[in-house]
């Protein structure tokens, strides 16, 4: 059985994230031949083409997660029907200096807890368009928008409610397939 390295991207900087809560879920609930590793962004710099010549280091340990990694997978907060600034920048970092796009050919999905009732779906939508123009390979379906609430969702990776958890661990088995099926075609060159 393959394992796959899978880097992880959590769009938000609170220290109370919903969204980090959401990736421990999702750690605990992945199929064993995911492994998974943060990628932070906390202490990227604002992109400007100015660094292009020369990636500070925060941006090359960046680039360099993300070579590391078969897939990558987004957990994102919805800010102002898109997605937080923090997790726009450090996308912008991957996909430079033009023709070294980290995210080409890279398998991804994206997933988003929300305290509000769409789940980030306008996030999700904002965030896919993105990862069309940067040629990642993206998992279409399932889709999965997550309404957060303390009592579904308790801490410490925890998940409450029975049909909640199931719907999880069907989304992380589809993403499994979903890397293996890019993979088969489009092996990562690391
Ligand atoms: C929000 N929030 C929010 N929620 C939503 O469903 N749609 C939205 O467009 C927004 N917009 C928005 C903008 C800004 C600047 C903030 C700070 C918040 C509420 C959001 O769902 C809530 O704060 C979550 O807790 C954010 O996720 P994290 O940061 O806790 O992971």
């Amino acid at each position: 059985m393959s394992t796959y390295q899978v880097g992880y991207f959590v769009g938000s900087l609170s220290s109370k994230s919903i969204n980090r809560e959401l990736s421990k879920v999702l750690v605990r609930l992945a199929p064993g031949d995911l492994e998974f590793t943060e990628i932070p962004i906390r202490d990227l710099p604002l992109y400007s083409p100015d660094y292009d010549a020369s990636y500070p280091p925060e941006a090359v340990a960046l680039k360099d997660a993300i070579q590391r990694s078969q897939a990558i997978l987004f957990v994102t907060p919805e800010y102002n029907r898109s997605i937080p600034g923090a997790l726009k920048n450090a996308i912008d970092w991957a996909s430079r200096p033009w023709g070294t796009n980290s995210f080409d050919h890279v398998p991804t999905a994206v997933i988003g807890a929300s305290i509000g009732a769409i789940g980030t779906a306008l996030a999700q939508q904002s965030l896919r368009a993105v990862l069309s123009f940067c040629n990642a390979r993206q998992m279409t379906s399932p889709e999965a928008y997550l309404h957060f609430t303390p009592e579904t969702f308790p801490g410490d990776g925890q998940v409450t409610n029975e049909s909640t958890r199931e719907f999880l661990a069907n989304y992380l088995a589809e993403f499994r397939d979903h890397i293996a099926r890019v993979l088969t075609v489009l092996p990562r060159q690391s």
